[in-house]
C-alpha cells in the first residue's frame, strides 16, 4: 500500500481559466485575498469564444448601460462597488470551467438587502438585464452573463446573523461562502449540510439558488429539506420574507421553494436559515477498490444495509477519472489500480461503534470478493487527502482541455451503460470518457473531453445522452440545474404543461424577463 501524503489546505486555480480556489489558504476565505487572486490572474487570462457567438444567441429587447446608469449606481453603493475595469471584469464575465463567456461592463457589489433592492427597481424600471453570481462555480453557464447584463455579486453579502445552539439554525447572508460558513457554525458544535468540492469558492446563495447537491445528499438530504428560510429580492425590487426558523410551517404555498433551485431566474436570495446537524465526532472513511460493476452496486446496498444510520457518504469513481487526477495532478491512489473504486464515509457520535460496524461490513465485503482490496483513513489529514482525490476530479480533467459535462441521475442498474455507450460512439475522436459521482444518490457524472471545444463532438454526445437518460426515467440534471447549457433540454425531464406553468411564473414574478435572462427556461 501507498504511503498517505499530508494534504493541505491551498489556493487552486483553475487550469483553464485561472479562476477560483477550491481550497483558500486561509480557512477563513479572506474574501480580499480571494479578489486579490482574482483580478492578478486576469492577465493571463484563456479567453473563450463570447457566448453569443458560439452558440448563435439573439440578445433580448434590453436597454444598455448608459452613463446615467452608473452614476446612479456610484451614488448609490460609492465608487469602489461598481466595478467598470474590463481587466476586473473578465474573471466575472467567464465561468469556472472555462466554457461560457459574456461582455458585461458593470458589475455591482450591493452589502444589504435595501441595496439590491434599490438597484433591482431601478435595472427594472430602465429594463436593465441583471445576472446574479455568488462564487461564480457553477457548472451549466449561469452565473455569468450572456451579453453585457449587469453582474450583482453577493461577494460583501457575507455577515452570519445568528446561529441558534437549541435548535441548530443559522441565519446568514446568501453571500457567505460555504466553507467558512461552515466553520463558522462548527464553533457551535454544528456542521452545514452540505458539501461539495467547490467549497472553498461558492456562496450559500449560490448553493440555494442552484439547490446544489453535493457529496451527503444520502445521509442529510437536499437543501428542500435543510433549508428553512429565504429572503429573496424580486425583480421590482420588492422583498420577499420567507426566513422562517421553524421546522415546521404549514401557512399557505411555501414561497421559499420557488427560490431554492431556480438560479436567479425568480428573484435573488439575499439571506437564508438552515437546519444544521450536530457536527458528527467520529468520523471514518474507505477508500475502496472493485473488479465490475456489480460489485460497487453489491456495495453500495451493502453500505446501506449494514452501515444504517452511520453512512454520510458513498461516492464513486471509474478507473479513467482516477487516471486523469493521477497523471495531471499528481494524486495518488492509496491502494493498486482497479476498474472502480468507492469512498464510503460513516460519521457518527461513538467511534468505536461507528468502527466496528464500518470493519465488520469491511471484512465481509473483502470475504466475499466484492471488493478486491481497500484503506479505511480515520486521521483528518488522510481523510482529506483521499477526499481531494473525489472531489478535484473536475480540476483535473480541465488540464486536458475543453470538458463536455453531463450531471444526470439515473437508476442505479443502468448508472454506468452510458459511460460505456459513449466511450464506444466517441472512440478514438475524444481524449476521455469517464464517470465518477454520488451513486448513493443516483447522480452520474459523465465527463468527455477533446482537446478543444468542437461542435462536431457535442453533436454525437447531444441529444443523445439526454434521449438515453429521459429513456430510462432518470433527470438531465441531478444538481448542477440548467443554466444556459441546458436549458433547451427540459423537455426530456419536465412535461409541456409543468414548463408552460414555469413560464407564467416566470411572467408573474420578472415581467420584463431582466432576471439572468437566457437561463433554465428553453427559448421555444
Ligand atoms: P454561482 O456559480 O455564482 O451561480 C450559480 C447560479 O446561481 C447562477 O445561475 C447564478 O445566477 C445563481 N445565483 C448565485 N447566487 C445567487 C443569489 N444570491 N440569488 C439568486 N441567484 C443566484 N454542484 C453540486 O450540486 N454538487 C457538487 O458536488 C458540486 N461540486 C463542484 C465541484 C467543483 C470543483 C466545482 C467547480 C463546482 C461544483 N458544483 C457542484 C457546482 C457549483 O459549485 C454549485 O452549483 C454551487 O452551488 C454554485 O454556487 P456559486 O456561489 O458559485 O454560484
Ligand atoms: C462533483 O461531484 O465532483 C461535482 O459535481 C463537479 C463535477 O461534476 O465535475
Ligand atoms: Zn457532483
Amino acid at each position: 500500500m501507498l504511503m498517505m501524503r499530508h494534504f493541505r489546505m491551498r489556493a487552486i486555480k483553475c487550469p483553464r481559466t485561472a479562476l477560483p480556489l477550491l481550497y483558500p489558504s486561509s480557512q477563513n476565505a479572506n474574501r480580499k485575498k480571494w479578489h486579490h487572486i482574482h483580478s492578478s490572474a486576469v492577465t493571463s487570462y484563456p479567453r473563450c469564444e463570447l457566448t453569443s457567438v458560439r452558440y448563435n444567441v439573439d440578445r433580448g429587447k434590453f436597454s444598455q448601460v448608459c452613463q446615467e446608469d452608473i452614476d446612479f449606481f456610484i451614488n448609490l453603493l460609492d465608487r469602489h462597488r461598481v466595478v467598470l475595469e474590463e481587466s476586473d471584469l473578465e474573471g466575472h464575465n467567464t465561468d469556472w470551467l472555462g466554457m461560457v463567456r459574456g461582455a458585461s461592463s458593470v458589475l455591482l457589489k450591493p452589502r444589504n438587502t435595501e441595496e439590491v433592492s434599490a438597484v433591482m427597481n431601478y435595472c427594472n424600471q430602465r429594463t436593465l438585464a441583471v445576472c446574479p453570481q455568488g462564487g461564480n462555480t457553477g457548472l451549466v453557464g449561469g452565473s455569468v452573463p450572456v451579453f453585457d447584463e449587469i453582474i450583482i455579486s453577493t461577494s460583501l453579502m457575507n455577515e452570519v446573523e445568528n446561529v441558534d445552539k437549541l435548535s441548530g439554525v443559522v441565519t446568514c447572508q446568501s453571500g457567505c461562502v460555504l466553507e467558512t460558513l461552515d466553520q463558522h457554525v462548527a464553533e457551535y458544535g454544528l456542521m452545514i449540510p452540505l458539501d461539495l468540492g467547490a467549497k472553498g469558492s461558492c456562496h450559500i446563495g449560490g448553493n440555494v439558488s442552484t439547490n446544489a447537491g453535493g457529496l451527503r445528499v444520502v445521509r442529510y438530504g437536499g437543501l428542500h429539506g435543510s433549508v428553512l428560510g429565504v429572503e429573496a429580492v424580486l425583480a421590482s425590487g420588492e422583498v420577499i420574507n420567507c426566513m422562517s426558523a421553524m421546522k415546521k410551517d404549514n401557512t399557505g404555498y411555501d414561497l421559499k421553494h420557488l427560490f431554492i433551485g431556480s438560479e436567479g431566474t425568480l428573484g435573488i436570495v439575499t439571506k437564508v436559515a438552515i437546519s444544521c446537524p450536530p457536527r458528527p465526532k467520529a468520523v471514518n472513511l474507505a477508500f475502496l477498490g472493485l473488479q465490475t460493476f456489480e460489485d460497487v452496486l453489491h456495495t453500495f446496498r451493502e453500505a446501506k444495509a449494514k452501515l444504517g444510520e452511520i453512512l454520510s457518504s458513498c461516492e464513486f469513481i471509474d478507473r479513467s477519472s482516477m487516471e486523469c487526477v493521477e497523471l495531471n495532478l499528481k494524486l495518488r491512489a492509496p491502494i493498486d489500480p482497479h476498474p472502480f473504486y468507492m469512498l464510503i464515509e460513516t460519521s457518527g457520535s461513538n467511534s468505536d461503534h461507528d468502527e466496528e460496524k464500518l470493519n465488520m461490513f469491511l471484512e465481509e465485503s473483502l470475504g466475499s470478493g466484492q471488493v478486491s482490496d481497500g484503506t479505511v483513513a480515520t486521521e483528518p489529514s488522510r481523510m482529506l487527502y483521499i477526499w481531494s482525490i473525489r472531489e478535484r476530479i473536475a480540476e483535473a480533467l480541465i488540464h486536458e482541455g475543453y470538458t463536455y459535462k453531463y450531471d444526470i441521475s439515473l437508476p442505479h442498474k443502468d448508472f454506468y451503460r452510458i459511460v460505456e455507450n459513449m466511450k464506444d460512439r466517441l472512440g478514438d475522436s475524444v481524449i476521455r470518457c469517464c464517470g465518477y459521482g454520488h451513486i448513493g444518490d443516483g447522480n452520474l457524472h459523465l465527463n468527455i473531453v477533446s482537446k478543444e471545444f468542437q461542435r462536431d463532438i457535442v453533436n454525437l454526445i447531444e441529444p443523445t445522452v439526454f434521449e438515453w437518460t429521459a429513456e430510462v426515467s432518470g433527470s438531465i440534471s441531478a444538481e448542477h440545474g440548467l443554466g444556459f447549457k441546458k436549458r433547451n433540454y427540459m423537455h426530456f425531464s419536465k412535461s409541456s404543461n409543468a414548463i408552460k406553468l414555469m413560464k407564467q411564473m416566470k411572467m408573474l414574478m420578472d415581467p420584463k424577463g431582466i432576471l439572468n435572462p437566457y437561463k433554465v427556461l428553453p427559448e421555444m
